[in-house]
């Protein structure tokens, strides 16, 4: 019986343990993969801490890896032959916690629609840092109804608030709305504004600006901008519904919240926020993943359109690494993505 290691929740609350785990043979829409590294997101320790989403223990958790393909399903495309270099989203919030699937081992079975090969010049601590930020961007996106399609000019002055530029989502979200032609406003801290310029956003605030509302409504009637649109990646729903109440022109404007929207936010008429989540019904969620990973991150790559982000930090010690990894993130992080090498 082939084996592996895998790092194990044993029960809500307690440390993750590395152990030996049987190695399965990937279904016929899967993937066996290789993990060259993992990256931590915050789900993770609250996963850890909480027991969030999680059916049975023990449980391996974890969504952020890249790797090598081991085998393949018989019903996978020959994109992912053994060999290929991939990113993937593992599935473990969907799974709730089953073992077989989360990115914390060496040898998760992945379903191929969560995965995209990477070009050469990608490492693989590099690629680790991209599923769960692109995912959670493209759902927000469909959340609050951009389309797919979208491709606006600058001469179309349609603007694009980002709340927290500098986080793991936040500088996502920013170079998918530039990829998507929005002119994109966002806040971070003072230090990493240019950082957050360089991924793509054309003015970024400092949120701890006092008026930092208001310097935004300026700076967008100034430019002409209307902003239907924002996507909130850390938390500041009423700062992003005053902005947009003011900025959206006629109709509704949609708020995405990667966090549950603070629910003693004030309603604010014209504004909507929603909660950023993938489709709930399975085939949805196939088909959304699938655009995803295996068309729009595999093009993007290939054309050299994204940048992994935020900065790189490695924590040592692989599998082992992963309870102080996690402890380091929920005691927070800034512009950083912890990664794991195996
Ligand atoms: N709904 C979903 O499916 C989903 C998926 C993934 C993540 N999430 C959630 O989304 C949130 C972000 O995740 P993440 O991995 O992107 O976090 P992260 O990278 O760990 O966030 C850290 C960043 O947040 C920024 N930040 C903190 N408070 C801020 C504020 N008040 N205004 C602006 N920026 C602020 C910091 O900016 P500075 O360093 O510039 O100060 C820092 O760079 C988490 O709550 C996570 O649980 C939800």
């Amino acid at each position: 019986m082939a084996t592996h290691l895998a790092a194990f929740l044993p029960e809500k609350g307690q440390p993750i343990e590395v152990r030996e785990k049987q190695t399965l043979k990937p279904g016929p829409e899967e993937l066996l993969i290789d993990v060259k590294a993992i990256a931590l997101n915050p789900i993770d320790w609250k996963q850890r801490d909480f027991g969030f989403a999680i059916a049975n223990y023990p449980a391996v958790i974890g969504s952020d890896i890249s790797g090598v393909v081991l085998e393949a399903g018989s019903n996978v495309s020959a994109t992912f032959k053994p060999g290929t270099r991939v990113t993937a989203f593992a599935p473990t919030f969907f799974a709730q916690g089953a073992p077989d699937y989360g990115a914390f081992q060496q040898r998760p079975i992945i379903p191929a629609t969560n995965a995209a090969p990477i070009p050469e010049y990608l490492s693989f601590k590099e690629a680790a840092v991209l599923p769960m930020a692109y995912a959670t961007t493209w759902a927000g996106w469909s959340t609050i109804g951009v389309p797919r399609t979208t491709s606006y000019s600058p001469s179309d002055k349609q603007g694009l608030l980002v709340w927290g530029g500098s986080s793991s989502v936040g500088s996502a979200v920013i170079q998918s709305a530039k990829l998507l032609g929005f002119t994109v406003y966002a806040t971070a801290s003072a230090k990493h504004h240019e950082y957050v310029k360089s991924l793509g956003a054309s003015k970024v605030f400092d949120y701890k600006e006092p008026n930092v509302e208001d310097a935004i409504i300026k700076a967008g009637k100034e430019d002409g901008l209307t902003f239907q649109y924002g996507y909130d990646a850390v938390g500041a729903t009423q700062s992003c519904q005053t902005i947009l109440k003011a900025l959206k022109g006629d109709g509704t404007a949609r708020l995405a919240s990667a966090p549950h929207p603070n629910p003693d936010a004030p309603t604010i008429e014209g504004v909507e926020a929603k909660f950023v989540a993938a489709a709930v019904d399975e085939n949805a969620r196939k088909e959304q993943f699938s655009f995803i990973f295996n068309t729009w991150l595999k093009e993007r790559l290939e054309k050299r359109e994204i940048v992994p982000s935020p900065r790189i930090q490695v924590v040592e010690g692989g599998l082992h690494g992963i309870n102080k990894g996690l402890d380091i993130l929920k005691a927070g992080v800034s512009a950083t993505k912890l990664v794991l090498e195996l």
